[in-house]
């Protein structure tokens, strides 16, 4: 069995570091064109030269996720530029830690508007794009396992938008299904992305000792006692969603989170 993505083209969305720099790398290694997207310019083209350096086809283009107009623009540059758009990923995404009683309303807009409607805009543009050029094609949400069911060590709103995204996921397969185009989702565990790193500021903050907190963290949420999971763990199975093996696969959310959650 092998995966092989020579030919197709493939947007990953949150590309410039963490899990997104580790799913638009194996998709690129597996050979696809890879167009990578973050929010600030800079970031996406130094991930492409990283990803050219390499000797992976890549390319760059910055949108805001929570813009539709944004993200339709990088779907379009890719579609004029290989006349393919094959692979979609939505992996954009912020975290809040405020307690539900605590979080603003702006850090609450800010997380629908980034890690659910995000997700929805990069969904619901390239089905409509997909659709139009026949492209039976695949789409990847990233979830979390905090959207899998409320955890009372906090991450509740953003544990709410990534409930969300599960939903979503099934919604848009119901939409692509007439067309076979596959929309499933990855819910990660924990990964020492910035994301993570940010996590670990606050429990800083609060006197505690940094790598304790990362040890205390996975042994709170994570079963198996394996390490950290790295990105590629993930992008492995992003890759498989978006491979042939999985045409059969539609609706789902995948936990690849080391047993942190089982439903
Ligand atoms: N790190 C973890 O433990 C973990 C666990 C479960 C789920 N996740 C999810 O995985 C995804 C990636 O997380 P990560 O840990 O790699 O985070 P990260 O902070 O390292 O990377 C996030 C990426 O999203 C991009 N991004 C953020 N806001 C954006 C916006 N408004 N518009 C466009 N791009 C934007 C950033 O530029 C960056 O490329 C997120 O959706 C996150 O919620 C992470």
């Amino acid at each position: 069995m092998k995966i092989d993505f020579t030919g197709k083209t493939a947007v990953v969305f949150g590309a410039s570091r963490g899990i997104g720099k580790g799913i638009a790398t194996v998709l690129a290694s597996a050979g696809a064109k890879v167009y990578v997207s973050s929010r600030t310019e800079s970031n996406c083209k130094g991930l492409k030269e990283e990803l050219t350096a390499q000797g992976y086809d890549a390319e760059y283009c910055a949108a805001e996720v929570s813009d539709y107009e944004a993200v339709d623009r990088v779907l379009v540059k890719a579609i004029e530029e290989t006349g393919r758009l094959d692979i979609v990923i939505n992996n954009a995404g912020i975290v809040c830690l405020s307690s539900f009683l605590d979080a603003t309303q702006d850090e609450i807009h800010d997380l629908i508007n980034i890690n659910l409607m995000g997700a929805n805009n990069g969904c619901q543009a390239a089905i409509k794009h997909m659709i139009e050029h026949g492209i039976e094609g695949k789409i990847v949400n990233t979830s979390s396992f905090a959207g899998r069911h409320a955890l009372q060590a906090g991450f509740s709103h953003y544990g709410m938008t990534k409930a969300g995204v599960i939903y979503l996921t099934q919604a848009a397969a119901y939409a692509g299904a007439p067309y076979n185009i596959n929309v499933n989702a990855v819910c990660p565990g924990i990964i020492r992305s910035d994301m993570w790193e940010s996590i670990l500021d606050s429990y800083v903050e609060s006197g505690m000792d940094r790598e304790e907190s990362w040890k205390q963290s996975l042994k709170t949420f994570i079963p198996l006692e394996r390490g950290d999971q790295k990105a590629e763990d993930i992008a492995y199975t992003v890759a498989f969603l978006c491979s042939e093996y999985a045409d059969h696969i539609t609706g789902q959310s995948i936990n690849v989170d080391g047993g942190a959650a089982m439903n």
